[in-house]
């Protein structure tokens, strides 16, 4: 007989001991009813919005405990009540942390032909979408002008910056480590990239804006921002999509040390959540599909491998271990 295996959220962590807060429990394979689809899930994708729904309500309601913690997987449909989508197609779906899955055939969404499966979180899906709108939509980059991205060679930054490159800017990256900051500059083509754990990385980043910042894509917040918000020009946009230097902290995050400069400057700071963007979604795979296809967007899959390794890959999030994008396979497509 075959059974599931799914994350089961059982106390609410501290920092980042988050793995003694959760279980990986058997059970029945659920059933699919009418309307709904079974998906065997092939990659779950690991969110680091995930840690805060673990505490609290946010965007959306806390995980309560008891549940399976939520995420999106894409997989194959092993089982099929929904008339639009047949046993063997290839789904992404708001899956959670399981072997298995049951929804509502019309909340799948079955991948386009011509894009593999790991390409999809890594570049299309949530992601690619938060990096469409996110630049821009909300950064309104103009060609020639200066951009910079924070956690740039993770999911969302590093397809947020090639969006820039394309789109005739400066781009600035800021990562963790050399050989991040190398893959920036090397493959994805960013004019600039650096290391924020190198002890004179302000007087690099400064040396790499010369003529300051115009788009600054917000991906962490806190110490490493600080010296971005100072280089902003006048009438900067800052895209909002991210905060996570705050995410493991109990309390709120706090805001910039000089919140002056967003008057002197005259900057706007938006900040988003890709779901209000969901409804739009095809005007952003309107481009981003074809040039993932030709490879004129590039993406990396972090990998992680067994569904019983999804809390210690999911730290690799909060302590720069990825590069691209994280999710673990828990099968074989
Ligand atoms: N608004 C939305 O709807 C939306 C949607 C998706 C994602 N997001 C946000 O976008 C951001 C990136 O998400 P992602 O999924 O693409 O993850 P990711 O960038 O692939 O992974 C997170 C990266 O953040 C960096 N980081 C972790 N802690 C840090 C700290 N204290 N200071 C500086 N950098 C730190 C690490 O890289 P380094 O080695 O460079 O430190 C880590 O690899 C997150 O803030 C996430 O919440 C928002």
């Amino acid at each position: 007989m075959r059974t599931n295996r799914e994350w089961v959220l059982t106390a609410r962590p501290t920092g980042l001991e988050f793995e003694n807060c959760l279980e990986l429990r058997e059970g029945p394979l659920p059933e699919p009813g009418e309307g709904q689809v079974r998906v065997r899930n092939v990659y779950v994708s690991l969110e680091p919005a995930t840690r805060l729904r673990m505490q609290r309500e946010t965007y959306g309601p806390a995980i309560p405990l008891g549940a399976v913690v939520t995420g999106f997987t894409v997989g194959v449909v092993d089982a099929s009540r929904y008339p639009g989508l047949r046993e063997g197609a290839v789904v992404s779906i708001p899956g959670g942390w399981r072997a298995y899955s049951v929804v509502n055939g019309a909340d799948a969404r079955e991948l386009p032909p011509g894009i593999p499966l790991p390409a999809w979180f890594s570049a299309l899906g949530h992601i690619g979408i938060s990096a469409w709108f996110g630049m821009m939509e909300i950064g309104q980059p103009k060609p020639g002008e200066t951009v910079v991205v924070s956690a740039a060679a993770g999911a969302v930054g590093s397809q947020a910056g090639q969006l820039a490159k394309i789109h005739g800017c400066r781009v600035v990256g800021i990562a963790g480590s050399d050989e991040k900051c190398a893959w920036l500059t090397g493959e994805l083509g960013f004019d600039a990239a650096v290391n924020y754990k190198q002890p004179d990385w302000e007087a690099r980043l400064r040396e790499a804006c010369p003529k300051g910042v115009d788009v600054y894509f917000e991906n962490v917040g806190g110490a490493v921002s600080e010296p971005v918000y100072a280089l902003l020009n006048k009438h900067a946009r800052v895209s909002l999509c991210g905060l996570i230097s705050g995410y493991n902290d109990p309390g709120p995050t706090p805001g910039p040390k000089d919140f002056s400069l967003f008057l002197m400057k005259r900057v706007r700071l938006e900040g988003f959540i890709v779901s209000d963007y969901f409804p739009r979604a095809n005007d952003a795979y309107e481009r981003l599909v074809p040039w993932v296809r030709e490879g004129r967007l590039k993406w990396r899959a972090d990998v992680v491998e067994g569904m019983e390794n999804l809390p210690t890959a999911f730290r690799k999030l909060f302590v720069g271990g990825n590069t691209g994008k994280l999710q673990v396979k828990v099968s074989d497509p």
